[in-house]
């Protein structure tokens, strides 16, 4: 049944620009409102910025300009990114936009006039970084704990929001409501918070200190705490409470964050909606942090990472994977470069790029391109069958709960199945059999069905690869959703073309061996799937033995059969400036007029030996499964003579 859903991200300070912490959140929230749109809900889907305060007014101040200058520029920034990025928000509140005023000066007239807001006097330890007050225990050595900086002592008259009143209230809700605020882990941290009386929240800051912000609509005085500004924006962006909008979504309001700003939205948060008569969310969930090499990242910190740069840099659907799959929901992780290259060379060009190409070569190659029909389905179907049911009850039992890493996890133990299918079902092999058509019919459209599932269900995680999966079958920019997942809707008939590299390897300086290992026999370079079915032991070797091998890029230059031999070709290639002769079982799969000015891969120094009276010195590099075999190329055009590892 179709579902409403609104979800924000915070509202991000527009004192530094995007960077890759902002750019999870954001990435996340956007993953979770496409699978619940591809559920057939309804979703509303928020992010902003937050532009009020101490902070922006001192930033602005550097940068030589006015806060509101400042602030349109900065957010301009936000909202770029979240375009490149393909973020699919219905909307972007700004806090200084008068439909966010309003509401917050509702709010406030609202708790005033309730005797929840009263004014009085307070001294206390002030983080301007923090923009709050911060209590002797919660401090560190004297210290605020995120910026490591003394606090400044501050005494001023204020208003305060009673909000040790509702500490009782909110205990008891927390305690009934046990996903409330969740992982457990953040719901302890905000339990074992309120075990200790809370005091109450002070909401403004005199003007005399502070015109940044949004004045008190009962004193022109003061202006508007920015906390207690910012997180009404989660109402303001709906309109006025009891407006349509306003009663569509905000009974289905469910917040992300990461863990810094979990007692403003823990404590804060509830509390004044309590106070306001509104709703509580229904979850507040929370996130680990993510770190670079050790440290911890955030803009007040230092230690940026601008997250276009690196998404540009690898593709915005390997950037959106890597974040997701690395990242455990709740806990921290760290960023490092050579992690995103292994996992984008081992999931996605080695797993899936290659799944999407074999697919369809083989559907090119063996059925001329035309997906058939089923006519022979066995117990292996059953499987992939099975493991597809399976595949999409893990996901969406995952994304229940934000665990985006076991959702990808999820797909990518189908995505093994498959390729596991292949290697069982070797389609080449029955291809040369015509009394095993209807079996290899059967396969190919299994293979094709659960490539357009594939398509289906990457669309919320990996958008454009899955737009390209579904274009790669026909089935391009139509509306489809997860109730399409239903088996056997690819219709027989449907054209499928030859897919290109989904995602380039990437090389790279780590120091893990990234490409299988030589056989022991040191003939070939078997790929993914070969052998490994059987369960056939390999010897492992160490970096150095493998570094002892040296594979070059060679460009064929002359081919012709080898006299009276069935099975080689003698082929001329270039390898740099070296011209060289080599002997290459390769006769019964390619015609030599075919490899003349074509790339390979090359043993080069291999020691010469004569095969049918011609001597080889060297070696071409080719994969193979039982009866087929396939030249091993590279897959950009490199000069030949590069040296491959
Ligand atoms: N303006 C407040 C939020 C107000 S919401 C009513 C704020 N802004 S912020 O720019 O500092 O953004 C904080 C949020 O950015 C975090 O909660 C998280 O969503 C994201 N992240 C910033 N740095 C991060 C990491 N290093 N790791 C993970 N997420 C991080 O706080």
């Amino acid at each position: 049944m179709a579902r409403t859903f609104y979800l924000t991200t915070p509202i991000y300070y527009v004192n530094a620009p995007p960077h890759l912490g902002h750019a999870y959140t954001t990435l996340i929230a956007d993953a979770m409102c496409r699978y619940r749109r591809l559920a057939g809900d309804r979703v509303h889907f928020l992010t902003g910025t937050d532009e009020h305060g101490d902070k922006i007014a001192q930033a602005a101040a550097k940068a030589g300009e006015s806060p509101q200058a400042y602030a349109d520029r900065i957010a301009g920034m936000f909202r770029e990114t979240w375009r490149r990025l393909g973020i699919t928000n219905d909307d972007f509140i700004r806090t200084t936009e008068p439909r966010h005023q309003v509401v917050v000066q509702a709010i406030l007239q609202k708790l005033h006039d309730a005797g929840e807001i009263y004014f009085g006097e307070y001294g206390g330890n002030y983080c301007y970084g923090c923009e709050r007050f911060y209590t002797g225990r919660e401090l560190q050595d004297g210290k605020c704990p995120d910026h490591q900086t003394a606090p400044t002592f501050i005494k001023e008259q204020n208003y305060f929001f009673r909000m040790s009143r509702h500490q009782e209230w909110l205990v008891k809700h927390i305690e009934a409501h046990p996903d409330f605020i969740r992982p457990e882990r953040y719901r302890n941290e905000v339990l074992a918070f309120l075990r200790e009386p809370l005091e109450d929240l002070c909401i403004s800051r005199p003007r005399s200190r502070l015109q940044w912000g949004i004045p008190l609509p009962f004193d022109p005085n003061y202006v508007t705490y920015v906390w207690f500004d910012a997180l009404i924006n989660y109402v303001s962006a709906l309109g006025m409470p009891g407006s349509e909008r306003f009663e569509t979504f905000w009974p289905h309001v469910q917040h992300l964050i990461a863990k810094d700003i979990l007692k403003p939205h823990g404590i804060y948060w509830p509390t004044m909606l309590k106070a306001a008569g509104l709703p509580v969310y229904t979850h507040l969930n929370v996130h680990g942090y993510w770190g670079l090499a050790g440290g911890k990242m955030s803009k007040s910190i230092g230690n940026v990472v601008e997250a276009l740069a690196l998404a540009d840099k690898y593709g915005h659907d390997a950037f959106r994977y890597f974040v997701m799959r690395e990242m455990t929901f709740g806990l921290d992780a760290n960023f490092s470069e050579e992690a995103f290259i292994a996992r984008l060379n081992a999931d996605l060009a080695n797993d899936l790029g290659n799944l999407v190409s074999r697919v369809t070569t083989l559907v090119v190659n063996f059925a001329g391109g035309v997906v058939p029909a089923p006519r022979a389905e066995g117990s292996q179907e059953a499987e992939v069958k099975a493991a597809l049911e399976k595949a999409r009850a893990e996901v969406d039992a995952a994304m229940e709960e934000f665990a985006f890493q076991r959702a990808l996890i999820a797909i990518w133990e189908f995505i093994g199945g498959l390729n596991r299918y292949v290697d069982a079902t070797a389609p080449w092999a029955l291809a040369k059999d015509a009394a095993k058509r209807e079996r290899l019919d059967t396969v190919l459209y299994t293979l094709a069905e659960a490539l357009r599932c594939l398509g289906i269900l990457l669309a919320a995680f990996l958008p454009h690869t899955a737009e390209r999966i579904r274009e790669i079958l026909g089935l391009g920019g139509g509306a489809m959703g997860l109730a399409d997942l239903g088996w056997g809707r690819l219709a027989p008939g449907t054209k499928v073309q030859k897919a290109p590299a989904l995602f380039p390897r990437i090389e790279s300086a780590s120091p893990l061996p990234l490409t299988p290992p030589l056989s022991p026999k040191g003939e070939r370079i078997k790929v993914r799937g070969e052998g490994q079915g059987g369960g056939a032991k390999m010897t492992k070797i160490s970096i150095e033995d493998f570094s002892r091998v040296d594979l070059r890029v060679a460009e064929v230059v002359a081919a012709e059969k080898v006299a009276k031999s069935k099975r080689l070709l003698k082929l001329t290639v270039k390898v740099g400036s070296e011209t060289r002769t080599l002997v290459a079982g390769i006769a019964e799969h390619y015609e030599p007029a075919s490899l003349v000015g074509r790339k390979v891969v090359v043993v080069a120094n291999l020691e010469p030996a004569t095969l049918m009276g011609v001597e080889s010195n060297g070696m071409v590099l080719a994969a193979s499964e039982g009866n087929d075999l396939a030249l091993v190329v590279v897959d950009r055009d490199l000069p030949a003579g590069a040296k491959v590892k």
